[in-house]
């Protein structure tokens, strides 16, 4: 948990029993794999039941297994196999709402007088119309009517995904139940799914409308809304902190003065994923108002978000997970697409302090999937996000190239493993398209040839791991953080220390060579054939080269 987290998205990982959805004992076959990484932990998207609208982000029974990933004893397996390699896993714990499938919501819309309708947030509508003109993160608005009773009930993400109602502490009690029998089972820990939002603003404002719909983003009202903390502090007091498990919350949303609170040293959290550096070119959080990433602003996006944690507790840093595009292709210019620039990507990030996130696939150098239509994406957020651009004014072909940019779905397309039909991933058509070849303009290659080659993206993501893992492995979790100035602004350096070792990090973000000059010290990684320098003198970095050394 303190050195590598591998994020394994089940559906799409390695599918054992040909339906062409990825499952456990595809995880289990592959631990030797992941453990190859250095990986300490695994974090495993849902594989809760669940009717699989989001993903399994829409959970239906949080104490069962989803049947197409396989059963609790193969889930019971897979914990004890990993454990045998040192490896905890992490579940993904969502919290802030249930499928509209859950036993509690189709008892709360069977009865009114159910005790479940106050386990969800309903609210009467306004002359017919919704309660307020909030809109929901995947489109819409945030309200879908009850038949049965007329009323509305909310949901920040689909109308499938109906909010719990945090502020009822039989709904508490419940979950931290549930999270103990999961903690008890021998699970390590928890990625917590969008937490920020379980508190809401109780008066339901209206809000000045933000786009052409009528309705309006809710911003703070639902986001990290003020007296979010008790809840939390009683999911860590009677739930994580008596067993000790780590948990990682995806809390966008949190500002630098809050990090105290929740990751600091009695805070909710050991660690909170920051948005800041792999969202940074969303404008205003739609797709179409996406801008290019200035690499200076994306450098003091990354050592800011660093200096914020490390006067605080620990980061959890990461390039791409299962909601993001590949990161070669957001951070690099299509003719930059290489093994050296997608290498130094990964020095970039992998050094800072904390936890490193290796999101499946990205140890291959996997880059987004070449789309060609609509039809062919599942997430439920692309197909919003193409409707908004075209209601925004963009050309029905505009608006494809731009989701087919930013669709989660890139990060989702099953794994390329072997040369083989679908890539190995699968004896079937996959539920996603899987090609076996990683769609980078270079062909990025399958893990089999990649694990053949030791010039490979695989290999140099095993030698960052054996670094990470090493004897400095203190150093890189806790070690002090230092942003290093250098003349060019396509540098990026860093200093992290620990008593007596200090390591600096230099990458070359540019296609250029660039000339600086390096302390005296040992070349401990290098993604190009590296020349020894001289101390203190100056040297001329290749384009794309990463290396860290040893003062
Ligand atoms: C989180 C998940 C995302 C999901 C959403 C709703 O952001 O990472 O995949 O769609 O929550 O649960
Ligand atoms: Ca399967």
């Amino acid at each position: 948990m303190r050195n590598i987290v591998y994020q394994v998205y089940p559906k799409s990982f390695q599918d054992t029993n040909g339906d062409g959805i990825g499952d456990l004992r595809g995880v289990i076959e592959k631990l030797d794999y992941i453990a190859s990484l250095h990986a300490d932990t695994i974090w495993l998207c849902p594989i809760f039941a669940s009717p699989m609208v989001d993903n399994g982000y829409d959970i239906s029974d949080y104490k069962a297994i989803a049947p197409e990933f396989g059963t609790m004893a193969d889930l019971e397996e897979l914990i004890a196999k990993a454990k045998t390699r040192g490896i905890g896993i992490l579940l993904d714990l969502v919290l802030n709402h249930t499928s509209d499938r859950h036993a509690w919501f189709q008892e709360a819309l069977r009865d009114q007088a159910s005790p479940y309708r106050e386990y969800y947030i309903f609210r009467k509508g306004q002359n017919g119309a919704p309660p307020n003109n909030w809109r929901s993160n995947f489109g819409g608005s945030a309200w879908e009517q009850d038949t049965a009773t007329g009323e509305y009930y909310l949901h920040t993400f689909a109308k499938e995904q109906p909010d719990l109602n945090w502020e009822n502490p039989k709904l508490r009690k419940e979950l931290c139940d549930m999270i103990c029998w999961w903690l008890e089972k021998g699970v390590a820990g928890f990625r917590i799914d969008a937490i920020s939002f379980i508190k809401k603003d109780l008066n339901f404002p209206s809000l000045p409308p933000d786009a052409s719909d009528g309705l309006a983003n809710p911003g703070s009202h639902w986001l990290v809304h003020e007296g979010i903390g008790t809840f939390l502090a009683q999911l860590c007091d009677e739930a994580f902190r008596p067993y000790g498990a780590y948990t990682v919350a995806e809390a966008n949303g949190l500002c630098a003065d809050q990090l105290p609170e929740f990751i600091g040293e009695n805070g909710y959290f050991s660690a909170a994923f920051d948005f800041s550096y792999t969202d940074i070119d969303l404008a205003g959080g739609d797709w179409h108002t996406l801008h290019p990433i200035n690499r200076k602003t994306l450098r003091d996006a990354i050592f800011a978000s660093q200096e914020a944690v490390c006067r605080t507790g620990h980061g959890a840093v990461y390039l791409e997970n299962h909601d993001q595009n590949r990161s070669p292709n957001k951070y690099l210019q299509p003719q930059e697409i290489c093994r050296e620039s997608i290498t130094m990507l990964g020095v970039l990030y992998f050094f800072l302090q904390g936890t490193a996130f290796v999101y499946q696939g990205q140890e291959l150098g996997a880059c987004n999937f070449p789309w060609q239509r609509m039809e062919q994406f599942n997430d439920v957020s692309t197909h919003d996000q193409y409707a908004r651009a075209v209601s925004a004014g963009f050309t029905p072909e505009r608006a494809f190239a731009i989701v087919a940019h930013r669709s989660r779905d890139n990060a989702r397309i099953p794994m390329a493993w072997t040369a083989e039909t679908n890539g190995g991933f699968s004896a079937c058509a996959p539920w996603l398209p899987a090609d076996g070849v990683l769609p980078c303009p270079q062909q990025a290659q399958t893990a089999q040839v990649q694990d053949g080659e030791n010039t490979s993206v695989l290999h140099f993501y095993r030698e960052m791991g054996a670094l990470r893992a090493g004897r400095y492995a203190n150093l890189f979790y806790e070690g002090t953080f230092e942003p290093l100035t250098c003349e060019s602004s396509a540098l990026f350096a860093y200093r992290r220390a620990l008593a007596e070792d200090a390591l600096v990090v230099v990458c070359n973000f540019s296609a250029q060579a660039q000339e600086t000059v390096l302390p005296a010290g040992d070349i401990l990684l290098c993604n190009v054939p590296c020349t020894p320098h001289h101390s203190g003198g100056r040297i001329v970095l290749a384009p794309f080269q990463a290396l860290v050394l040893a003062e």
